[in-house]
Protein backbone atom coordinates (compact mmCIF):
# COMPACT_ATOMS: atom_id res chain seq x y z
CA UNK A 1 0.00 0.00 0.00
CA UNK A 2 1.45 3.33 -1.21
CA UNK A 3 1.83 6.00 2.04
CA UNK A 4 -0.96 8.96 1.46
CA UNK A 5 0.01 12.25 2.94
CA UNK A 6 -3.27 13.45 5.14
CA UNK A 7 -1.62 16.47 7.50
CA UNK A 8 1.29 18.50 6.85
CA UNK A 9 3.95 16.61 9.07
CA UNK A 10 4.33 17.84 12.82
CA UNK A 11 7.52 17.65 14.97
CA UNK A 12 6.59 16.74 18.12
CA UNK A 13 9.67 15.52 21.17
CA UNK A 14 10.59 12.09 21.13
CA UNK A 15 10.36 10.43 23.94
CA UNK A 16 11.98 7.28 24.87
CA UNK A 17 9.10 4.88 24.54
CA UNK A 18 9.37 6.23 20.64
CA UNK A 19 13.05 4.82 20.40
CA UNK A 20 11.51 1.42 19.05
CA UNK A 21 9.74 2.68 16.29
CA UNK A 22 12.23 4.89 15.20
CA UNK A 23 14.67 2.58 15.43
CA UNK A 24 12.42 0.52 12.83
CA UNK A 25 12.66 3.37 10.66
CA UNK A 26 16.19 4.38 10.85
CA UNK A 27 16.87 0.36 9.90
CA UNK A 28 14.98 0.60 6.99
CA UNK A 29 16.11 3.83 5.60
CA UNK A 30 20.48 3.20 5.82
CA UNK A 31 22.80 0.75 5.77
CA UNK A 32 24.52 1.82 8.21
CA UNK A 33 21.80 2.85 10.96
CA UNK A 34 21.97 4.38 14.25
CA UNK A 35 22.16 2.43 17.30
CA UNK A 36 19.33 2.10 20.19
CA UNK A 37 22.11 3.58 21.92
CA UNK A 38 22.63 6.56 19.70
CA UNK A 39 19.23 7.61 20.33
CA UNK A 40 19.08 6.99 23.92
CA UNK A 41 22.37 8.94 24.43
CA UNK A 42 20.86 11.71 22.39
CA UNK A 43 17.49 12.06 24.55
CA UNK A 44 19.50 11.58 27.94
CA UNK A 45 22.03 14.63 26.45
CA UNK A 46 19.14 16.62 25.45
CA UNK A 47 19.51 16.80 21.94
CA UNK A 48 16.42 17.98 20.41
CA UNK A 49 15.28 15.06 19.00
CA UNK A 50 11.79 14.80 17.17
CA UNK A 51 8.94 12.67 15.64
CA UNK A 52 7.74 13.82 12.31
CA UNK A 53 4.20 12.79 12.02
CA UNK A 54 1.34 13.23 9.88
CA UNK A 55 -2.06 12.70 11.06
CA UNK A 56 -0.03 10.59 14.32
CA UNK A 57 1.67 8.19 11.60
CA UNK A 58 5.38 8.46 12.35
CA UNK A 59 7.01 9.13 9.09
CA UNK A 60 10.72 9.69 10.31
CA UNK A 61 12.26 11.42 12.78
CA UNK A 62 14.97 14.15 13.54
CA UNK A 63 17.99 14.56 15.90
CA UNK A 64 19.90 18.38 16.48
CA UNK A 65 22.54 19.33 18.30
CA UNK A 66 22.39 23.15 19.71
CA UNK A 67 25.21 25.15 21.14
CA UNK A 68 24.84 28.78 22.11
CA UNK A 69 23.66 30.03 18.27
CA UNK A 70 24.74 26.95 15.98
CA UNK A 71 23.01 23.93 15.39
CA UNK A 72 23.90 20.96 14.06
CA UNK A 73 21.44 18.51 12.61
CA UNK A 74 22.87 14.85 13.71
CA UNK A 75 19.97 12.94 12.14
CA UNK A 76 17.08 13.40 9.28
CA UNK A 77 15.20 10.36 8.27
CA UNK A 78 12.03 9.17 6.63
CA UNK A 79 10.75 5.71 6.17
CA UNK A 80 11.29 4.40 2.50
CA UNK A 81 7.64 5.05 1.55
CA UNK A 82 7.40 8.81 2.63
CA UNK A 83 10.52 9.64 0.74
CA UNK A 84 10.34 11.39 -2.36
CA UNK A 85 7.39 12.70 -2.18
CA UNK A 86 7.82 16.57 -0.28
CA UNK A 87 8.23 15.45 2.80
CA UNK A 88 11.57 16.24 3.46
CA UNK A 89 11.21 19.71 2.20
CA UNK A 90 8.39 20.22 5.11
CA UNK A 91 10.13 18.30 7.95
CA UNK A 92 13.59 20.78 7.00
CA UNK A 93 11.15 24.16 6.98
CA UNK A 94 10.26 22.95 10.64
CA UNK A 95 13.59 21.67 11.67
CA UNK A 96 14.80 25.34 10.62
CA UNK A 97 11.77 26.67 12.71
CA UNK A 98 12.96 25.15 15.47
CA UNK A 99 16.60 26.40 15.26
CA UNK A 100 16.02 29.74 14.43
CA UNK A 101 13.19 29.77 17.75
CA UNK A 102 16.07 28.57 19.85
CA UNK A 103 18.21 31.17 18.87
CA UNK A 104 20.52 29.30 16.34
CA UNK A 105 22.24 31.81 13.68
CA UNK A 106 23.46 28.65 11.49
CA UNK A 107 23.10 25.55 10.76
CA UNK A 108 25.44 22.35 9.97
CA UNK A 109 25.15 19.01 8.80
CA UNK A 110 26.88 16.25 6.84
CA UNK A 111 26.14 14.24 4.17
CA UNK A 112 27.17 11.51 2.26
CA UNK A 113 28.13 12.79 -1.63
CA UNK A 114 26.24 9.69 -2.73
CA UNK A 115 23.20 11.20 -1.22
CA UNK A 116 21.93 12.70 -4.21
CA UNK A 117 18.20 13.60 -2.91
CA UNK A 118 19.76 14.86 0.97
CA UNK A 119 22.02 17.05 -1.10
CA UNK A 120 19.15 18.21 -3.59
CA UNK A 121 17.13 18.95 -0.53
CA UNK A 122 19.75 20.66 1.34
CA UNK A 123 20.84 22.61 -1.72
CA UNK A 124 17.23 24.02 -2.48
CA UNK A 125 16.98 25.22 1.07
CA UNK A 126 20.47 27.08 0.59
CA UNK A 127 22.96 25.45 1.76
CA UNK A 128 26.33 25.78 1.12
CA UNK A 129 29.15 23.39 1.29
CA UNK A 130 31.91 24.64 3.57
CA UNK A 131 34.17 21.30 3.80
CA UNK A 132 34.88 18.01 3.14
CA UNK A 133 35.50 15.24 5.83
CA UNK A 134 37.83 12.45 4.41
CA UNK A 135 36.33 9.19 5.28
CA UNK A 136 33.40 10.18 7.75
CA UNK A 137 31.19 7.65 7.20
CA UNK A 138 31.50 3.76 7.30
CA UNK A 139 30.41 2.34 3.42
CA UNK A 140 30.38 -0.82 1.76
CA UNK A 141 34.24 -2.19 1.25
CA UNK A 142 35.48 1.50 3.11
CA UNK A 143 34.72 4.54 3.99
CA UNK A 144 32.86 7.63 2.67
CA UNK A 145 33.62 11.44 3.04
CA UNK A 146 31.47 13.64 4.23
CA UNK A 147 30.54 16.72 2.76
CA UNK A 148 29.90 19.47 5.40
CA UNK A 149 27.36 22.02 4.69
CA UNK A 150 25.67 25.13 6.71
CA UNK A 151 22.98 27.51 6.22
CA UNK A 152 22.99 30.91 7.59
CA UNK A 153 19.67 31.48 9.35
C1 LIG B 1 16.98 12.68 2.34
C2 LIG B 1 15.50 12.80 2.66
C3 LIG B 1 15.29 13.42 4.03
C4 LIG B 1 14.88 13.74 1.60
O1 LIG B 1 13.51 13.87 1.86
P1 LIG B 1 12.44 13.52 0.71
O2 LIG B 1 11.09 13.86 1.23
O3 LIG B 1 12.65 12.13 0.27
O4 LIG B 1 12.87 14.51 -0.38
P2 LIG B 1 11.92 15.37 -1.28
O5 LIG B 1 10.83 14.52 -1.84
O6 LIG B 1 11.53 16.61 -0.52
O7 LIG B 1 12.93 15.73 -2.44
C5 LIG B 1 14.03 16.57 -2.21
C6 LIG B 1 14.70 16.82 -3.53
O8 LIG B 1 15.50 15.68 -3.88
C7 LIG B 1 15.19 15.27 -5.20
N1 LIG B 1 15.40 13.84 -5.23
C8 LIG B 1 14.66 12.89 -4.62
N2 LIG B 1 15.21 11.68 -4.84
C9 LIG B 1 16.32 11.90 -5.60
C10 LIG B 1 17.31 11.06 -6.16
N3 LIG B 1 17.29 9.74 -5.94
N4 LIG B 1 18.29 11.62 -6.88
C11 LIG B 1 18.33 12.95 -7.07
N5 LIG B 1 17.44 13.80 -6.56
C12 LIG B 1 16.42 13.28 -5.85
C13 LIG B 1 13.77 15.68 -5.40
O9 LIG B 1 13.46 15.81 -6.77
C14 LIG B 1 13.76 17.00 -4.69
O10 LIG B 1 14.37 17.97 -5.49
P3 LIG B 1 13.55 19.25 -5.98
O11 LIG B 1 13.20 20.00 -4.71
O12 LIG B 1 14.54 19.96 -6.82
O13 LIG B 1 12.36 18.72 -6.68
C15 LIG B 1 14.78 11.43 2.59
O14 LIG B 1 14.82 10.93 1.27
C16 LIG B 1 15.38 10.40 3.54
O15 LIG B 1 15.02 10.34 4.70
N6 LIG B 1 16.31 9.57 3.01
C17 LIG B 1 16.93 8.50 3.81
C18 LIG B 1 17.74 9.02 4.97
C19 LIG B 1 18.73 10.10 4.54
O16 LIG B 1 19.44 9.95 3.56
N7 LIG B 1 18.76 11.18 5.33
C20 LIG B 1 19.65 12.31 5.10
C21 LIG B 1 20.99 12.07 5.68
S1 LIG B 1 22.06 13.48 5.43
Amino acid sequence: MSAVLHGAPVLEPMRPEDIDAVLAIEQSAYPFPWTRANFADALAAGYLAFCCRSDGTLIGHAVMLLVLDEAHLLNLTLAPEWQGRGCGRQVMDRLLDEARGRGARRLFLEVRPSNAAAQALYGRLGFAQIGRRRGYYPADGGREDALVMALDL
